[in-house]
């Protein structure tokens, strides 16, 4: 099996790595900087798996297009295409900057959707997010990117013979919960990204094309379908530090 993940160098993107690797796949680590997709690498490469590490910023179209070329030279048909990476941009929606409103769009859906086209994959795995499906304060712009993937994803399987799987990962000790969390102070229960890539990894090949992993979020999706104004209620209440929570920094 050939696999790519993009954001494959940290987080969970890395453990999905590791995770595919164990089963004896080959795995493009897609990321923008070099140090982490080395060190992705060689630990697939000391668990006797088979890594090839390119550098690409998926917010720039003509970056991705080479990447699609570079893949094409050397395989017909990936396996496993895994859209991981992401840039969380939150915060007030009035106060989003036009920059990273171009750039979230551009590295969360439309250059994933660019390198699907050029590449026509047997698989794609969506790494989605509860807030496509629960309309929280603080983050529409990602959540509008998350949702729309997964649209496109469903439209896609129904159309094409593309097999498309999403995963839901529940909040994670990765470097973009560690950031609102040093911002905010706040302090929330996280899953370790190990066990979490892991867990997406071995429910795919299981045949899941829906992977919720947590409880909370499964009872979250169940109130957002049958109590959908109880939900809206609930979060417009903490709207504020909502919004700051959503909004820290994580570059
Ligand atoms: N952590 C959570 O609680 C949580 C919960 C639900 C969903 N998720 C989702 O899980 C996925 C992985 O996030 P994570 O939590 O594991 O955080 P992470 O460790 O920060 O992973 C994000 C990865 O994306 C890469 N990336 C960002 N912008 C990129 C770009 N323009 N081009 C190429 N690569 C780029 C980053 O690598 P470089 O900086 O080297 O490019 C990084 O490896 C994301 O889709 C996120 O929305 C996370």
């Amino acid at each position: 099996m050939v696999g790519l993940i993009t954001g494959a160098g940290t987080g969970i993107g890395q453990a999905m790595a590791l995770a595919l690797a164990k089963h004896g796949a080959t795995i493009i680590l897609v990321g923008r900087r070099r140090e982490p997709l080395i060190q992705t690498a060689s630990l697939i490469t000391q668990a006797g798996g088979q890594a090839w590490p390119i550098v690409c910023d998926l917010s720039d179209r003509q970056a991705v297009a080479a990447l699609a070329a570079q893949i094409k030279q050397r395989y017909v048909q990936l396996d496993l295409l895994i859209h991981n990476a992401a840039l969380l941009t939150g915060g007030a929606f009035d106060q989003l900057p036009e920059s990273a409103i171009l750039a979230t769009l551009n590295t969360n859906l439309l250059h994933p959707i660019w390198l699907t086209r050029q590449l026509l994959p047997k698989t794609v795995l969506i790494v989605g997010s509860t807030v496509s499906r629960v309309a929280m304060p603080g983050t529409s712009l990602y959540s509008l990117s998350k949702a729309a993937l997964e649209a496109w994803g469903l439209a896609l399987t129904a159309e094409t013979s593309i097999k498309v799987v999403r995963a839901y990962p529940p909040a994670t000790k990765t470097a973009i919960t560690a950031a609102m969390a040093q911002q905010t102070g706040q302090r929330f229960p996280l899953a370790e990204s190990s066990r979490v890539g892991e867990q997406i990894i071995q429910r795919y090949l299981a045949g899941e094309t829906e992977i919720v992993l947590s409880a909370s979020d499964r009872l979250l999706f169940r109130l957002q379908r049958y109590a959908p104004k109880l939900v809206q209620a609930l979060l417009k209440r903490y709207r504020q530090q909502l919004i700051k929570l959503w909004g820290a920094k994580i570059d």
